[in-house]
């Protein structure tokens, strides 16, 4: 079977030099060439209003602490959130704990261009004024930045939405962002109306469903000290028109596009790796695909098998011509856009 997967790979791995030249879509701060890591999440409303934006999630990694079903049994439109975050190619994660999440088996390889937590809130301990409770909330925030400090490209950015007023202007977020050494950038007022779709959750005890009154906010933006020097002079720079357009937004386009049918959601989970690491390669230039991809369709193939001892190898097969066909679009989607290119430059 190892001589099949082979067989397919030269279809499969990206052409290096295949980039594409491209606007990038932008919803308030996140653009859709930036990898976001969404930490802390409700009902995953956030993650959607951002994809849909995009007309993409595969820039998006979007997490809670709780489990799959603790997220389905808490929020009423959990599940139609994650079931279009999933066709829309987000990651979904569970069981990821802001304060040890860069140890996490999925993210501890993981850099991001944003890693965003709004609205963090330890849970409901008595009344939010008290030294103790507050205490609580600043552990998590201060233990949130150790991992999201770690865990950023070059002039990566982490953000926290979050009120202004007593008692939550005393958690000192700025403080504790500076133990991990980072800098604020700037704090932009959080609006609702900014991100269509997203509900704002209390998250915990008996009304996690409901929303808590948002009051004045703001998304305070933090980068890394030795960036914060060099910002100011790229700041420009970075919000033109990036030269390379990362391959998820192309990809996204393929496996949303209705024809021909295609049972995408059963070769996404068994080439969970290959498409992981299309989505973390995504706009690098540099990377050796070869190997890395030949290892990805292996561990698809161990997948498949050891799943259950009594499925045909034919159906393996089938998931392959699937992912081939995939391949074939998206290289067909690319030669059109350069087409497009060419023709734009007068070529
Ligand atoms: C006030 S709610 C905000 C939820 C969501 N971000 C929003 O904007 O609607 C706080 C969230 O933090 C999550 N949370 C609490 N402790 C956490 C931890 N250690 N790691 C990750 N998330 C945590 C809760 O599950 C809850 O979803």
């Amino acid at each position: 079977m190892a001589e099949i997967a082979g067989m397919y790979e030269h279809h499969i791995f990206m052409n290096k030099s295949t980039q594409v030249i491209e606007e990038a879509i932008w919803t308030k701060h996140y653009s859709s060439n930036h990898q976001i890591l969404l930490v802390g999440e409700g009902d995953f409303s956030f993650a959607l209003s951002l994809a849909v934006s995009f007309r993409s999630g595969f820039n998006i990694v979007a997490s809670s602490i709780d489990s799959y079903d603790v997220v389905i049994r808490k929020y009423k439109r959990a599940k139609t959130n994650l079931d279009r975050l999933y066709k829309l190619g987000a990651r979904l994660l569970y069981g990821v704990d802001a304060r040890t999440m860069k140890l996490h088996v999925d993210l501890h390889m993981r850099k991001f261009d944003r890693v965003v937590y709004n609205f963090p809130h330890a849970g409901f301990f008595g009344k939010e004024s008290d030294h103790g409770v507050i205490m609580i909330h600043r552990n998590l925030v201060c233990s949130f930045f150790k991992n999201a400090s770690r865990m950023l490209r070059p002039n990566g950015e982490v953000h926290v939405s979050h009120k202004t007023k007593f008692p939550f202007n005393s958690w000192n977020i700025e403080e504790l962002a500076s133990q991990s050494c980072l800098t604020l950038l700037e704090c932009v007022e959080f609006k609702l109306e900014d991100y269509p779709g997203y509900n704002n959750k209390r998250g915990d005890g008996l009304r996690s469903d409901e929303p808590f009154p948002l009051g004045k906010c703001c998304t305070f933006k933090f980068v890394l000290s030795s960036t914060a020097k060099k910002s100011t002079t790229l700041h420009h720079r970075n919000h033109q028109v990036p030269l390379e357009i990362p391959l998820q937004r192309a990809n996204a386009n393929l496996f949303t596009n209705h024809a021909p049918v295609i049972d995408s959601g059963e070769c996404f989970r068994i080439f969970v790796e290959y498409f992981n690491h299309a989505r973390s390669t995504y706009g690098q230039p540099d990377c050796n695909l070869f190997g890395s991809v030949s290892n990805h369709l292996r561990s698809g193939f161990q997948r498949y098998i050891t799943e259950d001892h009594g499925r045909q190898l034919i159906g393996y097969v089938n998931l392959l011509e699937e992912l081939r066909r995939l391949s074939e679009r998206r290289i067909e989607f690319f030669r059109n856009r350069l087409r497009e290119i060419d023709h734009r430059r007068g070529l």
